[in-house]
């Protein structure tokens, strides 16, 4: 409502909503009247033919060739008679109804899997380890995608480095996270996870080992506490707590009107942009998993609440292995190794200073935002 009214455009979408309301209403009243019409005959045949069974038997009755109590029975025994058919005219409407329900689910049913789990893989096979990544020639478009959004991509993360991705908006960071997760395969290339493709792993056994805060945060329609728990379902309240203190969440929490137990999400009480980023880290940090990845984790947080949680970070970072990706470069100048992508292709690789040497896509970024 916000976004019609700044830019004035309630009336335009209002017309459009009329459009389709009077669609909507055309044809409600086009099947209303079908369905009306329909009960309206057999409930009129229904009538007819009980006159008619009344009348002759009436008749008969008066001409003494029925006796009186078998009138009764005739009688009762018509609305009997039409009561199936009056049931049948309900159900066939109905029927109707459950089609065009269940053509929407076969459809949703019929849809072919993006991503298919090896049926074999067994939980064994992750090595407990530190984590290990690495990519060899990932290519990977969207479908419907006129152009890859990862290209060529070849990289190698050691167990326990802590690496950051930057490059412009749209360059393919986000998306290499999705690759990572499987929520999409590439369409060429692989990616290694301890040296082991990550198609050998089952779904359960490849997400446990990581924890991601993503770029925008989703919170459910429930408490803080149940919000917090995605992260880890049998967290105790002292772990919630913890972890929201190290987020720099555990403050604003105690503010909410019954804190923990404050109800969140669509309809629940609304939370800052900032607050629910500090959220979704305190659910990485019950998470606890080797392999984390943090997504513009802290875009929108202010500067001292980004400096704790750094700091924090700093902590659980420590025997994780780590792949950062953030805007603000500051926040990303101290990681082992820097992937510098550009154009949907990795163009650098270094830490800090080697690629500032360098004068490259790195230097340019820091010089645009230091000036
Ligand atoms: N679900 C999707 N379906 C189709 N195309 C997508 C989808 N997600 C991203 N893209 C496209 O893929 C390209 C890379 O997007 P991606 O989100 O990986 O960029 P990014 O580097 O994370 O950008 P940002 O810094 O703005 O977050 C973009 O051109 C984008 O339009
Ligand atoms: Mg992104």
């Amino acid at each position: 409502m916000s976004t019609l009214k700044i830019f004035q455009a309630s009336k335009i979408k209002g017309q459009e909503l009329e459009v389709e309301a009077k669609d909507v209403y055309k044809r409600s009243m086009k099947s209303l009247g079908v369905s009306l019409l329909d009960s309206a005959i057999v409930k009129w045949g229904a009538a007819a033919g009980a006159a008619f069974a009344t009348g002759v038997g009436g008749l008969r009755v008066t001409t003494g060739n029925l006796p009186p109590q078998h009138l009764f029975v005739i009688l009762f025994l018509t609305v009997e008679c039409f009561r199936p058919l009056n049931d049948l005219n309900r159900l066939w409407h109905q029927s109707f109804l459950g089609f065009a329900a269940a053509r929407g689910i076969f459809n949703l049913l019929d849809e072919p899997l993006i991503v298919e789990e090896k049926s074999d893989s067994t939980s064994k096979a992750f090595n407990p380890y530190l984590p290990n990544l690495t990519f060899k020639k990932v290519t990977f478009a969207y479908s419907g995608g006129k152009r890859p959004a990862v290209k060529n991509v070849s990289f190698h993360i050691k167990s326990g480095e802590k690496v950051a991705f930057v490059g412009k908006s749209g360059s393919g960071k986000s998306t290499i996270v999705q690759l990572i997760m499987r929520f999409f395969d590439p369409q060429s290339g692989t990616i290694l996870l301890n040296g082991k493709d990550i198609r050998e792993y089952s779904f359960q056994d490849l997400r446990d080992k990581i924890a991601v805060v993503f770029q925008d945060t989703y919170l459910f329609y429930g408490t803080v506490s149940e919000n917090l728990k995605v992260g880890n379902p049998n967290a105790t309240q002292e772990e919630l707590e913890k972890a929201a203190q190290l987020a720099v969440a555990h403050e604003f929490i105690m503010e909410l009107p019954k804190g923990y137990d404050t109800v969140i999400g669509e309809r629940g009480v609304r939370l800052s942009g900032g607050q629910k980023q500090r959220l979704s880290i305190a659910r990485a940090f019950l998470k606890d998993a080797p392999l984390l990845i943090l997504d513009e984790a802290t875009s929108n947080v202010d500067a001292l609440s980004e400096e704790k949680i750094q700091h924090a970070l700093g902590h659980l970072m420590k025997n994780k292995t780590t792949i950062l990706i953030a805007h603000r470069l500051s926040t990303i100048q101290n990681a082992d190794r820097i992937f510098v992508i550009d154009d949907q292709e990795l163009k650098e690789e270094g830490n800090h200073g080697e690629l500032l040497f360098k004068k490259g896509f790195y230097a340019q970024l820091i010089k645009a935002q230091y000036e």
